[in-house]
C-alpha cells in the first residue's frame, strides 16, 4: 500500500496509524525510525524538523519498509543494524539481532576485570554478529579476541563489525563446531563467553513471529529441552580456560540450574547467576574449581592453592 504523504511529520503518523493495525509492540518508535531512514537523518532531527519533505522515491521506499515491517520483519532487519552496548552492529538474515538481555553478560564480565588494560584473551562461541566479542574489546583496551560460529556468513558479517567498529587488529574470527576446531596453541583463554542457541525446538514456531520467522534457526535451536548447546559446551570449557579466567554463559528461562548442574558436575564451580533487566536469571558466571595439588613440600599432604 502507498503511503501518501509529503512531510517527515505526517509520514510519521501515516506509519503509526498503519502499523498499529500490525500488531507490531511499539509502532509510534517504529514509526519515527523508519520515516528517519528512508530521510537519512535521525530521529531526533525528524523530531526538529517534521517539515521536511520527503521526494517521490522516499515515499515509495518508504512504503515497502512499512509492508516488510507489517509481516513482522524485526525493525533491526529493516534497517540493516542494531545498537548493542551503545555499538553499531550490522545484522542480516544469518545473525541473531543482539538483544539487551544480552548486555547482562558483559557487565557480568566486566565487573570481574580489576585491570581493564590487561592484555586478556576472550573466546566467544556462537559469536553471531560479534556483538558480545567486540563490546568487550570496547571496554577492555588490550584484550584479543577469537569468535567462532558455524555460518560463514554470520562470521563475515562479524568480522565486517570488527572492522567498522576498529577492532579488526584485535578480533579473529573462525569457523568451528563449538571447541572443534580452535587451535590448542590458542588456549588457555582468560575470559571464554557464550551465548548459544537455547530455544526447545518445539517452542520456536510459537515465538513472537519477529523471532520465529526471522532470527537464524540456528542461533536458536537447542534441541529438544533446549540444553543441547550447553550439554556440549561446558564439559570442554574447563580445559581451555587460565587458573583464574571466567566464564560466562547467558541462559534461557528457567534454564539457570539445569547449566549450573553441568558446570558443577565437572570441574566448574557456579559463581554467579546474575539477572536481566527484566529480573530474570540470564548469565551464569563460572570459575575453575579450585584443584588438589602435591607440592614438593608437602609430600602426602594436599593443600588448597590461593
Ligand atoms: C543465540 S546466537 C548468539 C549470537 C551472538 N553471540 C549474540 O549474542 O547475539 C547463537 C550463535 O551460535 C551459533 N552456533 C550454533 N551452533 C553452533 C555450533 N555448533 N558451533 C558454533 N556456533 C554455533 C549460531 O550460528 C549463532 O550465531
Amino acid at each position: 500500500m502507498m503511503i501518501d504523504v509529503r512531510s517527515g511529520g505526517d509520514a510519521v503518523l501515516a506509519v503509526y496509524h498503519r502499523l498499529t493495525k500490525t500488531g507490531v509492540d511499539n509502532p509510534r518508535l517504529d514509526a519515527r525510525l523508519l520515516v528517519a531512514h528512508v530521510l537519512e537523518i535521525t530521529p531526533t532531527q525528524l523530531f526538529s524538523y517534521p517539515e521536511t519533505r520527503l521526494n517521490a522515491g522516499q515515499v515509495e521506499q518508504l512504503s515497502s519498509l512499512v509492508e516488510r515491517r507489517s509481516q513482522r520483519e524485526p525493525m533491526a532487519r529493516i534497517l540493516g543494524s542494531r545498537e548493542f552496548w551503545s555499538l553499531n552492529f550490522k545484522v542480516n538474515e544469518s545473525t541473531l539481532v543482539p538483544r539487551p538481555d544480552s548486555e547482562t553478560l558483559i557487565e557480568a564480565v566486566l565487573a570481574r576485570i580489576e585491570d581493564r588494560n590487561a592484555p586478556l584473551s576472550i573466546l566467544d562461541l556462537g559469536t553471531g554478529s560479534g556483538c558480545l566479542l567486540l563490546a568487550l574489546l570496547s571496554e577492555l583496551k588490550a584484550a584479543t579476541g577469537l569468535g567462532v560460529d558455524m555460518s560463514e556468513h554470520a562470521l563475515k558479517t562479524a568480522s565486517g563489525n570488527a572492522k567498522t567498529l576498529g577492532f579488526a587488529d584485535r578480533a579473529r574470527f573462525q569457523r568451528s563446531n563449538w571447541f572443534e576446531n580452535i587451535d590448542k596453541k590458542e588456549m588457555p583463554f582468560d575470559i571464554i563467553i557464550s551465548n548459544p542457541p537455547y530455544i526447545p525446538d518445539d517452542e520456536i514456531t510459537r515465538l513472537e513471529p519477529d523471532v520465529s520467522k526471522y532470527d537464524p534457526y540456528m542461533a536458536l535451536s537447542g534441541g529438544s529441552d533446549g540444553l543441547d548447546s550447553y550439554r556440549k559446551l561446558i564439559p570442554k570449557m574447563s580445559d581451555s580456560l587460565t587458573l583464574d579466567g571466567v566464564i560466562a554463559i547467558e541462559v534461557g528461562v528457567n534454564q539457570a540450574l539445569d547449566v549450573a548442574g553441568f558446570g558443577e558436575a565437572g570441574a566448574l564451580a557456579l559463581e554467579e547467576i546474575c539477572k536481566d533487566i527484566a529480573g530474570l536469571d540470564r548469565v551464569l558466571v563460572f570459575r575453575l574449581k579450585p584443584k588438589l595439588k602435591l607440592t614438593k613440600k608437602t609430600v602426602g599432604i594436599y593443600v588448597i592453592p590461593d
